[in-house]
Order: structure tokens, then C-alpha cells, then sequence
């Protein structure tokens, strides 16, 4: 029977959290409502960071409040600090996110605190989500290279993997920020994290800077990881990762994973109008 293999979507916001126009907040709630139809089980929809830090998400409420839910479909969001959780639950998100790094360069650039501090930070973000039973994913970036320090010690993302299960993550991210990951450095990583966290606990989150994020997730299912997340169009990249591209495009990850016979429940083509409005956005 074929296995079945879940892609996350992340195009509404790590594609376009990186756009430096304007979107429309009504483009992005048609590019949700679009792919709401395509199949996904989570679709990230917005972060409630500081919209000084990331302006392009400013309007993450007005996105959650507008969409056309579809039952099955878990719509999420980042959410940084205890302001981030308290904006996302009156917005009605079903889950949340928080997002740490593996390096200290990224984290103070992206968060403006230590790998520690933002661990500690973490701590009632967790507990006050799961007080009112909202599951939490964790994101770790920079999992082989970071864009500040280099090449990223394995051991170091597989403590804050357990750190972060411990605290009461669902799941984690793995993410290769600025796509510099091979299979060998991916597997590597991988084999120390699974010494922590099971692979039905893991999620490869690669971007595709160097055009290897389809390996890579041939080297992660190799090893059991059964989740990576994508965004239509191959959009977007991290504000604060200096020469991070676009995302692996979730269309040619769901058109690799059919060939080699896995399932994944999503319909091509509303992939294909959902690329084509994200690239629209894109150029405006
Ligand atoms: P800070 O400046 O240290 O925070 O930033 P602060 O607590 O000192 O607050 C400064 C100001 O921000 C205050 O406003 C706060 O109210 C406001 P002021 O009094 O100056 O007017 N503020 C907020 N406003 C709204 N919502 C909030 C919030 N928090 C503070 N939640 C902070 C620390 C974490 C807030 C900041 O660094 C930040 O927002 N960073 C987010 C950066 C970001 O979103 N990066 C992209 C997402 S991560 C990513 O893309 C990687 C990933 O895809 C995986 C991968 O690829 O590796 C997940
Ligand atoms: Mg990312």
C-alpha cells in the first residue's frame, strides 16, 4: 500500500513574509481560501511578530478572521513571545508555532535574543497554549549552516529538539534557513536528532537556495521523516537570513512524491492556480 507523506503549506507566511511590497490583505486571504481547497491537513497562515521586525505580516489577524475555514484544516500560526500567543488565540488560530535556531548568529538576528533566552521565553508561550489546548510545533532553524556562524553542530539542534519536545512541542521543524543543507550534512543532523525525538515527531523544512531541497527530502525519508513543509510557488525566504531564497515550491515536492508513489491527498491543480497567485503577488 502507499505511504502516505504530509506537506505543510507554508506560502502565506514564510512565502511571503519576505515580499517588500505591500500585499493587499485581500490577495491573501484568496491565496488561503484557494488553498483550503487543495487537500492540506495545516496551512500557516500568518505570525504575529513584531510588525516593526516583519511589516509584510502585519495584517495576520485580519487574514485569520476572514478566511473560509474548511473542516479538516488546521490554520496556523508563529507566534514569538506571550504578545504573539495572546494576538493569535483572539484571532482564532488552531495552532501555534514557535521558532528558535540551532546557531546564536540567527537567533539574535532573527528574535533579538540568545538560543537560551528565547528557549526560556518559550516556556509560557507552550504552557499557556496548552492551557487551552492549542498544539504547539516548534521550528528550529539554521539546522546545518547558518548565514552568520557556518556549518551548525548536529548535537547542538538535537538539544534544542529535546529541549523543545520536552517542553511540549507536537512536532518539530527542522530548517535548512538558507538551503545550504546536502544529504550528507541533512543525515547527519538527522541521526543525532533522532537519538531525542522520534521521526513521527520531525518535520524537514528546506528551503531550495542551492536547488537540493528535493534531496534532501529523499534523504529524510530515508530516515523515516514522513512531514516537510513547502509553500506554492517556491516563494519566500527569512527577512533576517542574509541570501535566503524561496521555500522548496510545494507543487514540485507533491509532483516528486506522486512519481515515487506516495500519497499525499493534495489536487494538482488547484496547486497550480494557488503557484500562479502567489507568483502574481509576487510581481506586484
Ligand atoms: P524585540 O525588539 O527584542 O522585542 O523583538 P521587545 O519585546 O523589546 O518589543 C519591541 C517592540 O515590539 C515593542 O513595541 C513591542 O510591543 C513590540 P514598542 O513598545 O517599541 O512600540 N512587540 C510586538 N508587537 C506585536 N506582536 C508581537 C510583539 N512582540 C513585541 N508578538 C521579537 C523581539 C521576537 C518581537 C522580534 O525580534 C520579532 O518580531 N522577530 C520576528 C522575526 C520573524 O518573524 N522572522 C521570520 C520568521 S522565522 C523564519 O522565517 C524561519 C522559519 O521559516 C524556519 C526556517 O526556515 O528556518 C520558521
Ligand atoms: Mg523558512
Amino acid at each position: 500500500m502507499s505511504e502516505f507523506v504530509e506537506i505543510f503549506e507554508m506560502g502565506p507566511r514564510d512565502g511571503l513574509q519576505n515580499e517588500r511590497n505591500n500585499i493587499p490583505t485581500a490577495d491573501k486571504i484568496s491565496l488561503v481560501n484557494c488553498l483550503s481547497k487543495a487537500g492540506f491537513k495545516r496551512i500557516e497562515v500568518g505570525s504575529f511578530v513584531s510588525p516593526r521586525w516583519v511589516p509584510q505580516m502585519a495584517d495576520s489577524a485580519q487574514v485569520l478572521t476572514n478566511i473560509q475555514r474548511q473542516p479538516g484544516v488546521s490554520y496556523t500560526a508563529l507566534t514569538p513571545n506571550m504578545q504573539g500567543f495572546n494576538r493569535a488565540v483572539m484571532a482564532q488560530a488552531d495552532e501555534i508555532a514557535i521558532f528558535g535556531s540551532a546557531s546564536e548568529g540567527f537567533s539574535k538576528a532573527n528574535i533579538n535574543a540568545t538560543i537560551a533566552e528565547s528557549l526560556e521565553r518559550f516556556g509560557p508561550v507552550i504552557d499557556a497554549a496548552r492551557s487551552v489546548n492549542l498544539p504547539v510545533r516548534g521550528y528550529i532553524s539554521c539546522v546545518t549552516d547558518c548565514p552568520f556562524d557556518g556549518p551548525t553542530s548536529p548535537k547542538k539542534v538535537a538539544q534544542v529538539a529535546a529541549y523543545m519536545k520536552k517542553a511540549g512541542c507536537y512536532e518539530i521543524s527542522l530548517g535548512d534557513t538558507i538551503g545550504q543543507g546536502t544529504p550528507e550534512s541533512i543525515l547527519a543532523m538527522l541521526t543525532a536528532v533522532l537519538n531525542e525525538v522520534p521521526a513521527d515527531e520531525l518535520a524537514g523544512h528546506y528551503h531550495d537556495t542551492a536547488g537540493r531541497a528535493l534531496i534532501n527530502i529523499e534523504a529524510s525519508l530515508q530516515v523515516g521523516l514522513r512531514v516537510f513543509d513547502a509553500a506554492v510557488g517556491g516563494l519566500g525566504g527569512c527577512p533576517y537570513a542574509p541570501g535566503a531564497a524561496g521555500n522548496v515550491a510545494t507543487e514540485a515536492v507533491n509532483d516528486w512524491l506522486i512519481q515515487r508513489g506516495y500519497l499525499t491527498g493534495l489536487k494538482p491543480t488547484i496547486l497550480e492556480t494557488a503557484a500562479g497567485m502567489a507568483r502574481d503577488m509576487r510581481s506586484k
